[in-house]
């Protein structure tokens, strides 16, 4: 049967021609959902469908869903490579019904594929249904024919599947293929079920529910279908063979492997060549997702993956990094399925080849250490926790690495002992920053915390409150006081002035009470949600208690909400102009700019910044309303929020929406939609105007666009009008004729360059004399002679006047010395071929040179030159060449 590709393509065109939408793959971070690390399923993209939170122009689809299960809750990392089923990344072919069919058609649908389209043998295919559903079961007897042995009730949750603890879930039926008697294993439900003849290839889920909270569930608005087959699965079963390493998919990565290293692929080193081929699918999706290597998070998943790989490269003896040169092969394979695949390319190829570098040595020297450590124990035995740690602290080994490391030699790794020793230098880094100068400053707001709790913000509906002072810090201690002068830091149990973060520089203002007044120069978040006010009391004394009344700098503010709704707009516009890898990285909203970070491998040209410039102004125009509130993340996912990766999510979320989609996906719904807790203009008008002022690159994959909005983007667009203006009165000639003219200027200016270096060169050569070259030289120690000196001929340019020279005497010696303004001089010595036996260009440039001050010089026998700092002395230096030669 055929290859991947063309299963992937059969399986989306069945469902196309019976009424299916074809969607593309959703990211493998999930933009709607906040909790899951990373898609691990095809329905995840269609949640809120199924909930009915969502419509969409179709109620069928199919999908090849883009998977990672490694981290979070599915985790089949360590697996990898030692089974012939087990990957980071997979494929999961899908078909759905939004409400639309049920169970009758979904079945009908599957058995006719796998039988008629794929041609698989009815007798070897056998299903699973939920103990109690005898509709299922009886359709399958109908449909496909089926006699009862070969459908298995099942009572277990193996049959019930579900997305979490809350979400759309179901029962379901699976469908299995047995590879026959020859392979051990027992059918579903038996007692070795686990072997590998009977081999489960397709989950149809019949969605009915909705697990609202985990004790209550409701049926969903109406019946609907998920199913779920795992491409390399069904690809192996179709493609005669048991082990989904032997695909056509994974035979061309392993090959390139192979090529790249040297090493057969089936033999002792089976399992690194397989580990490297799953690896290098996971990162490189990843990357182009969006997601980049870090200590955290999802980066962090990537590292380890990535550093798992890079070990297995190693045992192959890889001398270079590896896993960047097997890209190629894999864009091969999958870049026309997924072309973020070819467009994340370069930032893949980078990414991947920037951390391998950098692993290598360590990677050598910590396995060195594993082996110290290891050499004299037996399988069984277990590597202490801290020997673990150390490899993890100093060398950056991910635990699950040097498990790994271990594995073959059945040595198991102590993770409590791992676990303590991580707690303990946590610990050490808190009493090490406790202890030192500056750090104590921050360390005083834990007990500040502790003593007075978190700061309630009201910033989001007010810039005016009153409040009580519950702390008062200076120099990392709590004082009762502040006079007139001195600068304080100041903690009020409530506050409208916004802390710093999520990109949002903090409020500043003032903040005035019975007999003293304080300026207000900048607010941060500290410790566990402490509002930290600094300020420099201005008049009076304030006191712990005192009651203040608080205002915000309205106008630095107002600017602030503009830049960070512009901010939303952007990403938003940038996502839809450049790809859905578009992934924030950083941003900065100050009062007078904005800055925003995002992944993406190359430059954006001009029209695309244009584009996402226009779409971000056609929703100010929109003059739409902003809805910021507060809700429960189920609801905020629910809405479809756009879940930003690292952020930490507590029992509410904020979430930002403004604007209306105007074409495509988005068109008439929600534009964009974050979960964000900055502040935001009321309408999208208020924003003014988004100017993107640069377009730039950070780090390697991530770019930086700034922008301005409102006044400050009018004041700049007028301030560069202002330039053209007087550039045009300048130039005599109207606004729209200054780049011409300009150009007709600078054509000219180079024609007067070169002019005017011929005219001066004709000039030294003549000596200033009429009559030429040969007019004006002499003869010394009888041969020709020609000695100037030149004013303001560059030294680049005294070497073309010497050929000159020299070609006007036919055969002799030729000294330029050119002097510039500043009083220095440069010198060069010419000799015709013919002299060269006699003189030395290179001894005669040193006599010139050190005459004007200068040491050494240099060139060939027939052209020397040399510099000195003494212009004066010009003169000289063509007497000193006279002499030389006369001696
Ligand atoms: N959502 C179902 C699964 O992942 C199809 O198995």
């Amino acid at each position: 049967m055929s290859g991947v590709n063309a299963i992937r393509s059969a399986f989306l065109d069945y469902f196309g021609k019976n009424g299916h939408e074809i969607v593309a793959s959703g990211p493998l971070v999930p933009r709607n959902d906040p909790t899951l690390m990373f898609t691990n399923a095809g329905m995840v993209q269609f949640k809120n469908v199924f909930t009915g939170l969502e419509t969409r122009p179709y109620l069928r689809a199919v999908t090849s869903q883009k998977c990672v299960r490694a981290g979070g809750k599915h985790n089949d990392l360590d697996n990898v490579g030692y089974t012939a089923r087990h990957h980071t990344f997979f494929e999961m072919l899908g078909n759905f019904s939004f409400g639309d069919y049920f169970k009758d058609v979904a079945i009908e649908l599957a058995w006719k594929l796998i039988t008629r389209e794929f041609g698989l043998d009815p007798e070897k295919l056998l299903v699973t249904v939920y103990h109690t559903d005898d509709q299922a079961a009886d359709l399958w007897k109908k449909i496909a024919g089926l006699p009862d042995e070969r459908i298995i009730r099942i009572p277990t949750s193996d049959n019930f599947w579900a997305m979490g603890d809350t979400g759309p879930c179901g029962p379901c039926s699976e469908i299995f293929y047995d590879h026959g008697e020859g392979i051990p294993g027992g059918p579903p439900g038996s007692p070795d079920e686990d072997g590998d003849r009977f081999i489960e290839i397709w989950n149809l889920v019949f969605m009915q529910y909705e697990q609202v909270t985990p004790d209550e569930r409701i049926d969903l608005p109406r019946p609907s279908i998920d199913t779920g087959m795992g491409l390399e699965r069904v690809a192996a079963v179709l493609q005669g063979v048991h082990d989904n390493y032997d695909i056509d998919l994974f035979r061309a990565l392993i090959e390139a492997s192979v090529e790249a290293t040297g090493v057969a692929a089936d033999g002792k080193h089976r399992a690194s060549h397989r580990v490297i081929a799953d690896h290098l699918r996971a990162t490189s999706f990843l990357i182009a997702d969006g997601v980049l290597p870090s200590n955290d998070g999802r980066g962090y998943v990537l590292r380890r993956i990535m550093r798992r790989a890079m070990r297995h490269a190693q045992l192959l003896g890889a001398r270079e990094p590896l896993m960047w040169r097997l890209v190629p092969a894999l864009v091969r394979e999958m870049g026309q399925a997924y072309p973020e695949l070819v467009r994340g390319e370069a930032l893949i190829t980078e990414t991947l080849k920037l951390e391998e570098s950098r692993f290598r040595n360590t990677l050598a020297r910590g396995l060195g250490l594993l082996e110290e450590a290891t050499g004299s124990l037996d399988a069984g035995a277990r590597l202490d926790g801290e020997t673990a740690f150390k490899l993890y602290d100093t060398y950056g080994f991910p635990l699950d690495l040097t498990q790994d490391a271990l594995r073959q030699r059945d040595i198991t790794v102590d993770v409590d002992g791992f676990n303590v020793a991580m707690e303990r230098q946590k610990a050490e880094a808190r009493a090490n920053w406790a202890g030192s100068g500056e750090a104590a400053t921050e360390v005083v707001w834990f007990s500040v915390k502790d003593k007075v709790g978190a700061t309630e913000f009201l910033g989001y509906e007010t810039e005016d409150a009153e409040g009580v002072v519950t702390a008062l810090v200076r120099d990392g201690a709590q004082i009762d006081a502040a006079q007139t002068g001195e600068e304080v830091a100041i903690v009020v149990n409530q506050t409208p002035f916004y802390g710093q973060s999520g990109g949002q520089v903090g409020d500043t203002g003032m903040m005035k009470g019975e007999g003293f007044s304080v300026a207000i120069s900048d607010t941060q978040k500290k410790g566990d949600g402490v509002f930290v006010h600094y300020g420099k009391v201005t008049s009076g004394t304030m006191k712990t208690g005192a009651v203040v009344e608080m205002q915000v700098d309205h106008a630095r503010r107002t600017k602030l909400r503009a830049n960070h709704s512009a901010t939303h707009l952007l990403h938003e516009a940038l996502r839809e102009t450049l790809g859905t890898h578009i992934a924030q990285k950083g941003s900065l909203v100050a009062p007078d700019r904005l800055r925003f970070d995002f992944s993406h491998p190359k430059p954006i040209g001009p029209e695309e910044l244009e584009r996402v410039e226009d779409m971000s102004n056609a929703i100010v125009l929109q003059n739409s309303p902003v809805e910021t509130h507060l809700m429960a993340v189920d609801d905020a996912i629910a809405k479809g929020a756009m879940a930003l990766f690292g952020e930490k999510y507590g029992d509410e979320v904020r979430v930002v929406s403004m604007g209306t989609g105007i074409s495509g996906e988005k068109a008439g719904k929600p534009y964009s939609i974050e979960l964000c807790g900055g502040t935001h203009v009321r309408a999208t008008g208020d924003i003014g105007l988004v100017h993107i002022v640069s377009e730039g690159a950070v780090s390697s994959g991530v770019r930086r666009i700034e922008a301005l909005t409102g006044a400050a983007a009018r004041h700049y667009l007028d301030e560069q009008e202002q330039r053209l203006k007087s550039a045009a009165a300048t130039l005599k000639v109207a606004p729209a004729e200054v780049p011409a003219r300009l150009e007709s200027l600078l054509d000219e200016r180079r024609r007067l360059e070169r002019e005017l270096a011929e005219a001066k060169k004709k000039l030294a050569l003549g000596g200033g004399q009429a009559g030429g070259a040969e007019s004006s030289s002499e003869t010394v120690a009888g041969v020709g002679f020609m000695g100037r000196v030149v004013e303001g001929v560059s030294p680049k340019d005294l070497k073309p006047l010497a050929d000159e020279g020299k070609k006007a005497l036919g055969s002799g010696i030729v000294v330029f010395v050119g002097t510039s303004e500043d009083g220095k001089a440069s010198v060069v010595v010419g000799v015709t071929e013919d002299l060269t036996g006699r003189f030395s260009a290179v001894d005669l440039v040193r006599k010139a040179s050190e005459a004007i001050g200068g040491k050494g010089g240099g060139g060939r026998p027939d052209m020397a030159q040399a510099g000195g700092p003494d212009a004066a002395q010009a003169g000289a230096a063509i007497e000193a060449v006279k002499s030389a030669m006369d001696g």
